[in-house]
């Protein structure tokens, strides 16, 4: 039976990075007959310039009528200036979490070991790392209402957002990351800012409650701001960890440079029932678009992650991530993970390299 993926390009060094994770794919539909058919639509600023919105009803009808989605990252300078805030690239990306209820973001951060040495942290700190962030995609500050720009008494115009989260929200990602912490090491650190917020009141109650149902799971709590700072002072001491939807952007992010580039972190977004969108943590790097610079292993390794929870193909999930550790191996590197007596290649180099591992 064949099944459909719908590739969103998007913005910036979005089409170079996953026009690599594409010839990986097709590859390995081929070698393993997964029996993957492709499609592509337009969202972010692509959309914007094609239809004047972030994402066309047509790419979201095709979001939702596909059994997994790759997308490579939206957003750029050209469009940060729209004067109408609701047509920002950025608002295509969320409006697929949102209207697919992709609740469940899972950022694997883990150190080829190889790659040691391009991490900005001393190699003995980051040596054997492998954490998971489990963050919460549809709700929080992310998405609360009221929000807005208003003006009050006196002409002071005032920005708000509303941090909010129903327990229902809560619960259900917990129980993404107990189920996680309960395949891996067993030990499930909570991130909140309990000590301020009472959504996150409410948040590390429910994660208690949670762990009555997981008593081989060890529930641990940790304040945002703390767990920032542990995470590059000693970053092994983490299994998984779960948090709302903004402190697991910004925790993510840190995390990705413990593995050495931004340009090496995949990530998993999922509804209730496994569907998903795969896309790498990092954004549309305007920096390099253009330029072959980009890293697309993060690509390439989110691609694994759809193969291996919404494509039932895990087994051509492993075969892809062991073909980027020996392409590690043979000292290959994009500029981001560039280190003395290596060789630097460019995007499409790293793909050939990818490519050429999954066929030997
Ligand atoms: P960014 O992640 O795009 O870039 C941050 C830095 O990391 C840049 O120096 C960039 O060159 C580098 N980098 C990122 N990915 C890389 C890769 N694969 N290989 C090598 N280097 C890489 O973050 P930013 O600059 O804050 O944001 C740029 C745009 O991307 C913004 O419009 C932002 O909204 C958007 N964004 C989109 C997503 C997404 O689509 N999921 C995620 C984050 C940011
Ligand atoms: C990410 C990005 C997005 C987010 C932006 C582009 C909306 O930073 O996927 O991490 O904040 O979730
Ligand atoms: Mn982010």
């Amino acid at each position: 039976m064949s099944k459909s993926v719908l590739i969103l390009p998007g913005d910036g060094i979005g089409p170079e990075i996953v026009t690599e994770a594409k010839r990986v794919l097709e590859l390995v539909n081929q070698q393993d007959k997964l029996g993957l058919v492709f499609s592509e639509a337009l969202v972010g600023g692509a959309a914007i310039d094609a239809d004047g919105v972030p994402l066309p009803p047509a790419t979201l009808a095709a979001a939702q009528s596909a059994d997994a989605i790759l997308l490579g990252a939206v957003g750029g300078p050209k469009w940060d200036t729209i004067p109408d805030f609701q047509i920002r690239p950025e608002k295509g990306l969320l409006g697929i979490r949102s209207n697919l209820q992709l609740f469940g973001n899972l950022r694997p951060a883990i150190l080829y070991p190889q790659l040691a040495h391009a991490s900005s942290l001393k190699p003995e700190i980051v040596a054997g790392l492998d954490i998971l962030i489990v963050r919460e995609l549809t709700g929080g500050i992310y998405f609360g209402k009221p929000r807005g720009i208003r003006e009050k008494e006196g002409g002071i115009r005032e920005g708000y957002n509303t941090y909010v989260y129903d327990e229902n929200e809560i619960r259900r990602i917990g129980r993404v990351a107990f189920e996680a912490a309960r395949q891996r090491g067993k030990r499930l650190c909570s991130v909140d800012k309990a000590n301020v917020l009472e959504v996150t009141v409410l948040w590390r109650e429910i994660m208690e409650e949670l762990a009555k149902d997981y008593p081989d799971v060890e529930l641990s709590h940790m304040y945002v701001d703390n767990a920032a700072m542990q995470l590059v002072r000693a970053p092994k001491q983490f299994d998984v960890v779960v948090t709302g939807n903004m402190f697991g952007d910004i925790l993510s992010d840190a995390a990705a440079m413990l593995t050495g580039s931004i340009g090496m972190l995949p990530s998993a977004s999922l509804d209730e029932n496994g569907k998903g969108m795969y896309e790498p943590c990092h954004g549309s790097a305007p920096d390099i678009a253009g330029q072959g610079k980009a890293n697309p292993l993060a690509t390439i390794l989110s691609a694994a992650m759809m193969l291996r929870y919404s494509l039932n193909a895990g087994a051509t999930a492993d075969r892809i991530e062991a073909a980027v550790s020996r392409v590690l191996d043979q000292n290959v590197r994009t500029a981001d993970i560039m280190s003395e007596g290596m060789q630097q290649v460019s995007t499409s180099e790293m793909g050939d390299a990818v490519v050429a591992a999954l066929s030997a």
